[in-house]
């Protein structure tokens, strides 16, 4: 998705931005463009591709500016050009912009500017902004900018600077994230805390409905009537290294590798959190959970341990479809919105419309300050550090930790279970921290096996009970990052329509720990091996029955079988990552994909 960043200050800001876009790509983009004013004009570079393209274009150029802005572009209104590339700007060369979201209305406000005599050089929505700036200038740049957003319809974070008013930065947010970080001297803008952690870790997320002012020594932020905010400064919680690859060849590897921490610092967090609800837990009678892609599959297996532990009803709903649906909720429902990111726009306006209907939202992110976090009526965090690759490893298993959590801290607040259960159990269950460990140790292994099935056109996950989710979410993996077709399914629906897929050439990932529904899955096994189904499966160590029947076999640690989906997926995204990885595709950032997805 597109990345927004700005600088203002004593440095010259081409390096600053061109670093912070670097740390801004792995949200996915296919263009790249900066905008600075020098000397009084402005100078805009854009290019096509990888940002080493921009970087090669301003190479010699020996430019020397204190303020401008960036910008790495994901198509959506017009393809990936230069002309459709970020800053846009108006053809007077007096205004520059950067921005994501989308315009909804930006057809009939360009027929109208062009009436009025503009001319547009862009198929983009975003061009709109700049020419409605430009227009409402009359020698106050915020002026115009909070008249033009009062004609802008949709969901939306962009950047401004002027050459009328070189000493400042205007940034707008309305839906989309934006975030402001504060300097000695020198002040940033961007859409991600990762860009700006070189420089600061003190951070303003700007709020829906905020405009920020930006100059080298001051950074004032008002609402879209032009009233000043006052607003809290957060100090991010990771430093610079804990987004570096650190010596593994992608993030991806080196996230899956840090799953143990990313438990153990759950479990810390949630310890030291302070444990009593914001709630009556007598006045719920259902638990309703809304999220997307690995998020939803996280969400899915908490439903298992949240009514088996706290015997409450849990549906799951994909944050998407949540919306527009008549899902009767209110003050009795408990609303559980899960994001990694916390700015995934369907899971936080779902959030929002459940909150409205008069239900308590418990936001789940990864992401201090994020928006979620924001407009959650509160907020448990999962202690994962940032997670770069657009596929989600560490922030999953830290997902599932902290639902396990929640599901036996409700049952505690229940009376199901006693203080002193409740805390025995989290003793237990600090050990899949090392389980994990053990686990990874697969590593080389499942390396080869990846080499055997990289060619395949299709491959089938199978699982049942806790491990349908797992199945699921090996599936979604495979097929993000590999781009093989991949289907996760509960075992015994495969009966009922995909079992017509199976022979011959066909993998069957058949997840089959040794629990309640083991002997009901080995017949599943069954009727993939009289099909002639190519059986990897992944089970307990020294269950022979399972590798004997199998082409490969998994071992993994013995678990209690209420926590295998935390071991189980371990060696899924091992398998995901190694497919794609010898297809020598871009595992970090896959493509049409995006790691924060903060359009509807
Ligand atoms: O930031 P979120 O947890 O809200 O993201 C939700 C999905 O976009 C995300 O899990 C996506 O499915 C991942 N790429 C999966 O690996």
């Amino acid at each position: 998705m597109c990345g927004i960043v700005g600088y203002i200050g004593n440095n010259n800001a081409i390096p600053v931005i061109l670093k912070a876009l670097e740390k801004l790509t792995y949200r996915g983009y296919d263009s790249a463009g900066i905008a600075i004013i020098e000397k009084g004009k402005l100078v805009v570079e854009k290019k096509v591709g990888k940002i080493r393209e921009l970087i090669r274009a301003l190479w010699g150029k020996s430019y020397q500016s204190h303020i401008g802005i960036g910008h790495t572009r994901w198509a959506t209104h017009g393809a990936p050009s230069v002309e459709n590339a970020h800053p846009q700007t108006d053809e007077g060369k007096n205004f520059a912009i950067v921005h994501n979201g989308i315009i909804e209305n930006y057809q009939e406000l360009k027929e109208e500017l062009i009436k009025k005599g503009h001319k547009f050089q862009s198929q983009t929505d975003t061009e709109v902004i700049v020419h409605l700036i430009a227009e409402y200038y009359k020698g106050n740049l915020l002026e115009a900018v909070l008249k033009a957003i009062k004609r802008l319809k949709g969901a939306f974070a962009f950047a401004v600077i002027s050459t009328f008013e070189p000493d400042k930065i205007v940034a707008v947010k309305k839906g989309s994230p934006l975030i402001v970080g504060l300097g000695k001297g020198e002040n940033f803008l961007a859409s991600d805390i990762p860009a700006i952690l070189p420089y600061t870790r003190n951070v303003i997320p700007l709020d829906d409905g905020e405009i920020a002012v930006l100059t080298k020594d001051s950074v004032d932020i008002f609402n879209f009537e032009g009233l000043p905010v006052s607003k809290e400064i957060f100090v991010v919680p990771w430093d610079i290294l804990s987004a570096e690859k650190g010596g593994f060849k992608h993030f991806m590897l080196k996230e899956i590798f840090e799953q143990p921490k990313a438990i153990s610092d759950t479990i810390g967090g949630f310890l030291s959190q302070d444990l009593n609800l914001p709630f009556d837990i007598k006045n719920i009678n259902r638990i309703i959970t809304i999220a997307c892609g690995s998020s939803y599959h996280a969400g899915l297996v908490g439903k298992y341990w949240i009514e088996k532990n706290a015997k409450i009803p849990n549906e799951v709903i994909y944050a998407s479809e949540f919306r527009y649906a008549d899902v009767p909720i209110d003050e009795n429902t408990l609303v559980l919105a899960i994001s990694q990111s916390g700015e995934t726009a369907d899971t936080r306006f779902a959030a929002l419309s459940a909150k409205e209907k008069g239900a308590t939202v418990v936001g789940i992110v990864n992401v201090v300050g994020s928006s979620l976090d924001r407009e959650a009526d509160f907020t448990l965090y999962t202690h994962a550090g940032p997670e770069i690759s657009v596929a989600a490893t560490k922030t999953y298993s830290a997902q599932l930790t902290l639902l396990y959590l929640i599901s036996i801290l409700l049952a505690h607040k229940k009376n199901l279970i006693s203080k002193e259960d409740f805390y025995n159990r989290i003793d237990e269950f600090k050990k899949i921290a090392s389980s994990v460990e053990k686990t990874l140790q697969l590593n080389e292994k499942i390396s080869d096996i990846a080499s055997k099935y990289k060619h395949s056109s299709s491959i089938l996950f199978m699982g049942r009970w806790l491990n349908y989710p797992t199945a699921l979410e090996g599936a979604l993996k495979l097929k993000e990052i590999s781009y093989i077709h991949a289907e996760g399914y509960p075992a015994g629906e495969m009966k009922h329509g995909p079992i017509a897929l199976i022979d011959e050439n066909m993998p069957v990932v058949i997840i089959a720990p040794k629990d309640r529904v083991y002997d009901k899955i080995l017949s599943n096994l069954e009727e993939v091996l009289s099909r002639k189904g190519r059986v990897i499966s992944v089970g307990f160590e020294g269950d022979k029955v399972l590798k004997q029947k199998s082409e490969k076999f998994l071992s993994i640690p013995y678990t209690d079988e209420e926590w295998t989906p935390l071991i189980t997926v371990v060696p899924l995204k091992l398998f995901a990552y190694h497919i794609a990885d010898q297809l020598g595709l871009d595992v970090d950032q896959p493509r049409n994909l995006a790691k924060t997805v903060t359009v509807e």
